[in-house]
């Protein structure tokens, strides 16, 4: 298959109505998007990625009324932050209404859900009167990706059309909070920030994970693998290195001596986390290839997005 890179949301639109899947942009990652209510699409999106049935879909919408149309009910403090921090990075897990097919929430009584701040996808949604599935565009287990390019590395050829957006803005998916506890709890750290998320929502409970956590089925520990061997540092520890020539090494602000310099990807020169962020996923794939044998990451201060991206490399660090 031959696949189309554009921004033409007529053809679009019009691929989407047929049963298709497309690539889209949001602000934090690439998607691969499906009509969530229509099965044998959103099969298609499983098959393209090869993902396993049991992970779940987000679906995205483009406002807070159209949310209110596939969930029974959005709880005051979701209802506060999503005033606040959406069309962005911040999905809503909440109980699902009929219509959104088990396929979607692999058989949950909820849906996760969110508003992407994109322009152009938010007028593609605009033109649409279903949500759109849409995992993030990569192979299952590998890193997400934030520019055109990336989404082509691994589905191109297996889906028809990328919707062209430029390079993601945030940079790492979204922060997803679901409301079904009493007290609202943070599945998965993201581009909205915990302490920006409590300053709304007062404490939330983190319960991030894994395999062994049947609340979010998907965030396996061993999520966001590339290829090559990843070893977590804290900043600035320069590991003794038999051969430099095949180490990668992702720093915070400042390459290491020891390293050559075409081995190494830094993350933010300032220390700034939101630029950290924008790179990260761009980094472990640029060094995920020929001639580097192993990655060191460093570990980034745990605050603000810090954690979010710390949670990436743990993940891509983790045993298979
Ligand atoms: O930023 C993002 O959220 C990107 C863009 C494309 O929107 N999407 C994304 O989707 O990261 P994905 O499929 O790669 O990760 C979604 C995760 C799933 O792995 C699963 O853990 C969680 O969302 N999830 C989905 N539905 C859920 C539900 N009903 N309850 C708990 N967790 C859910
Ligand atoms: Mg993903």
């Amino acid at each position: 298959m031959q696949t189309e890179i554009g921004t033409d949301l007529e053809k679009v639109a019009e691929l989407l109505q047929w049963g298709q899947i497309v690539a889209i942009p949001t602000e934090s990652v690439y998607g691969l998007a499906a009509n969530a209510l229509d099965q044998e699409a959103v099969i298609k999106v499983f098959q393209a990625k090869e993902r396993p049935f049991f992970d779940p879909l987000i679906i995205h919408t483009h406002s807070i009324e159209k949310m209110k149309k596939w969930v029974t009910e959005v709880p005051e403090v979701a209802l506060k932050l999503a005033k606040k921090f959406s069309p962005g990075p911040i999905t809503f897990v909440l109980p699902k209404k009929k219509v959104i097919p088990n396929l979607v929430t692999s058989g949950l009584p909820t849906v996760a859900v969110r508003i992407p701040n994109h322009p152009l996808t938010l007028e593609l949604l605009r033109k649409l009167d279903y949500p759109l599935a849409a995992p993030s565009a990569n192979l299952f287990g590998y890193v997400s990706p934030t520019s055109v390019a990336h989404v082509l590395d691994q589905l191109g050829g297996k889906i028809p059309y990328v919707l062209d957006g430029g390079p993601c803005k945030v940079g790492i998916e979204s922060t997803i909070i679901s409301f079904t506890d009493e007290k609202p709890v943070v599945l998965r750290v993201g581009g909205i920030s915990i302490e920006d998320i409590e300053k709304i929502a007062g404490s939330v409970e983190v319960n991030l994970h894994s395999s062994s956590n049947p609340a979010a089925p998907g965030q396996l520990d061993s999520h966001y693998k590339p290829c090559k061997k990843v070893i977590l540092v804290p900043e600035g520890a320069e590991v003794n290195q038999e051969e430099p020539g095949k180490t990668g090494v992702i720093a915070f602000r400042k390459e290491w001596e020891s390293v050559p310099k075409a081995n190494q990807q830094i993350l933010s020169a300032k220390g700034n986390l939101a630029e950290a962020a924008r790179n990260i996923f761009a980094a472990l794939r640029l060094l995920d290839r020929e001639g580097i044998e192993i990655m060191y990451a460093e570990e980034l201060p745990e605050e603000g997005l810090g954690r979010a991206i710390n949670d990436r490399l743990r993940r891509a660090a983790s045993k298979r």
